[in-house]
């Protein structure tokens, strides 16, 4: 969703401001925009469509100054077009935006009876006008600004700049805004890859702090003027994690990494002698007291989710409730202060499951997330926090959060269940030295994918595409649809096996690919009786399993065999090669796969 990017130092602004917009192009965007503060002036240039495109009418004008700010758009107030591209300039004074003011049609409106004008269909256009009124009663730079953002209501993250003022000011509400810190110069942006290259110090703003870059200093206030105080924090992100290394897209690059992501993961977690795992750094409830356990997210966290409350079902013998985040407070959830929430989210901004976080704080309730970024909102606001430790994420495809938020979710329960007495620390080493051998069966699998390769050709004009599962594997089979959905276009519905004879075996019939996932455990006997109904239906089975020999091998299409393990972790195998059937096929389609159209990596608005 909207990025933005700000600079104020010894160098020219101009490509550091490019640079780090076109790092934030993953996040999801259909136009962008740039203002340079030169000799007192500002200048500005937008437009729809891509950073590229800016840069070549942006190119033809000279920006030159030290001071800038950049912004990419995703349309939520007004359809993607130049007028309503950010920064939207008015008068002297320049904005970027990012969020969504609630409450602007009544400022719009008020502003209008005073003669403002307004030249988008944007609610961002109202922070400048406001800014503009509160300087007209004699008010400073910075005044006006925190007089204008005491009254927005709803989410903001801001940059701002003002003719014959060298300062930049910066503030957020609810949406992302960082600060980096170099050599006597300041970033800000969204999120920390797109300015990773040029620091690894940051400061991460909370809501309704405002930072003013005056001079070589910054000064640091909340929206009531209060001076505040905020840590600096070093993020141990390269900036070539942040580039392709070598691979076409960022998808692929990150479904090749996730042998190392879940390594990284696991590291420091186990007391192997002891039979034990460590997650010192929380201070969870009394777990005996626990009633209910509540896991919330949104895409693919979703799913880990799903598979989570698998997890913990069988093994904690705890009720476990998933829900999807933009759902869980419109339902009025019943949640005690002896329950546990667990918010899952690889950006720890997704903006429903902040929400939900904080229905769960409302009831008294525990909240964790299980989060990648460092800094981000959920890592910092809810009582416990867990990282995994993918490293950046910059495809809009979730692939290396997915297997890694697994596998946090699998320690977790070990954790939990050793805590309740439900598994001794026998039985906690066995399933340590099991999911230590998870990185090495990944790798294996990626070692394999010619077949891969061969069935996405096989399949790439198929307009439609069935997964089934059962099990722990549903949740698997959805997260593989949603792959093929979000990079390829083409549809494709997930069933829980069992549930197809309800409906979507209506749809089989000779043209239709079945992803099957049927390895040797629990589910088998059923599923077998699912593909067998799928051929008798002349559909295309495409079957994952653990077993060479299923009994199916002979019928089906295709078939391709992943490595064996505990049920618990077979979904981490599983979505692999699902991953890459999605990813080759878009590959052959020609997509965009690092920024499908629509989507956005981080859904920072509800
Ligand atoms: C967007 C992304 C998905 C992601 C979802 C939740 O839709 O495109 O890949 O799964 O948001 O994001 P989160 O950062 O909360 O995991």
């Amino acid at each position: 969703m909207c990025g933005i990017v700000g600079y104020k130092g010894k160098d020219e602004a101009y490509s550091i401001l490019i640079d780090a917009l076109k790092k934030l192009e993953y996040r999801g965007y259909d136009s962008a925009g740039i203002a340079i503060w030169q000799n007192n002036k500002i200048v500005v240039e937008r437009n729809k469509g891509k950073v590229d495109d800016l840069r070549k009418i942006a190119s033809k004008n000279i920006l030159k100054g030290k001071m800038g700010i950049a912004h990419t758009r995703w349309a939520t107030h007004g359809t993607p077009s130049e007028r309503n591209a950010h920064p939207h300039k008015v008068g002297d004074v320049v904005v970027v935006h990012n969020g969504i003011i609630e409450n602007y049609m009544d400022i719009k409106e008020r502003l209008h009876q005073i003669g403002h004008e307004f030249s988008s269909d944007t609610d961002t256009e109202v922070i400048p006008h406001l800014i503009i009124s509160y300087l007209e009663k004699g008010n400073d730079f910075v005044e006006a600004i925190r007089l204008t953002l005491k009254e927005l209501q709803g989410s903001y993250a801001v940059a701002i700049m003002r003719e014959n003022e060298r300062i930049l000011v910066a503030a957020k509400k609810e949406s992302p805004l960082i600060i980096g810190l170099g050599d006597d110069e300041f970033y800000l942006a969204s999120d920390v890859p797109a300015i990773i290259n040029k620091t690894n110090r940051f400061i991460f703003l909370e809501d309704n702090d405002m930072a003013v870059f005056r001079d070589d200093k910054i000064l640091l206030m909340n929206t009531e003027g209060e001076n505040i105080e905020r840590k600096i924090n070093t993020v141990n992100w390269t900036g070539a994690m942040a580039e392709k290394g070598g691979y076409k897209h960022f998808m692929l690059k990150e479904i090749f990494e996730q042998p190392r992501a879940v390594s990284e993961t696991l590291l420091g977690r186990f007391k192997e002698e002891k039979g034990e795992v460590d997650f010192e750094e929380l201070t969870l409830p009394e777990l005996k007291n626990v009633k209910k356990i509540w896991m919330v997210a949104c895409g693919t966290s979703y799913h880990a989710c799903m598979i989570g409350k698998h997890m913990f079902e069988a093994n904690l013998r705890i009720p476990v409730e998933t829900d999807i985040a933009s759902e869980f407070r419109y339902r009025n959830p019943i949640i005690s202060k002896n329950d546990i929430l667990i918010l899952v989210s690889q950006s720890g901004e997704t903006a429903d499951t902040i929400a939900a976080m904080k229905e769960g704080k409302r009831s008294g309730a525990y909240t964790l997330s299980i989060c990648n970024v460092l800094g981000s909102t959920l890592a910092r606001e809810a009582d416990g926090v867990i990282f995994t430790h993918a490293g950046p994420e910059i495809g809009v495809a979730s692939t290396k959060a997915f297997t890694t938020q697994i596998a946090v979710f699998f320690l977790l329960m070990l954790h939990m269940a050793n805590k309740l007495g439900k598994m001794d620390n026998d039985e906690v080493r066995g399933m340590i030295s099991e999911i230590k051998k998870i990185p090495h069966k990944i790798q294996s699998i990626l070692e394999h994918t010619s077949s891969l390769e061969e069935i996405a050709r096989r399949y790439m004009t198929s307009k439609d595409f069935l997964y089934i599962g059962r099990g722990i594997h549903y949740p698997t089979v959805m997260e593989g649809a949603l792959k093929l959905k979000e990079i390829s276009y083409i549809h494709a519905e997930a069933y829980a096996a069992g549930e197809m004879k309800h409906g979507p075996i209506a749809l089989i019939d000779e043209k239709l690919p079945v992803a099957v996932i049927s390895p040797r455990d629990q589910t088998y006997i059923k599923t077998c009786g699912n593909i067998e109904e799928v051929l008798a239906r002349r559909g295309r089975v495409i079957l994952f399993t653990d077993d060479p020999q299923h009994e199916m091998a002979k019928r089906v299409d295709n078939i391709f065999t992943i490595p064996e393990t505990i049920y618990e972790l077979l979904p981490i195998l599983c979505v692999v090669p699902l991953q890459l059937i999605a990813y080759y096929i878009a590959n052959l389609l020609g997509t965009d796969v690092d920024q499908p159209r629509n989507l956005a990596k981080s859904v920072t608005v509800e």
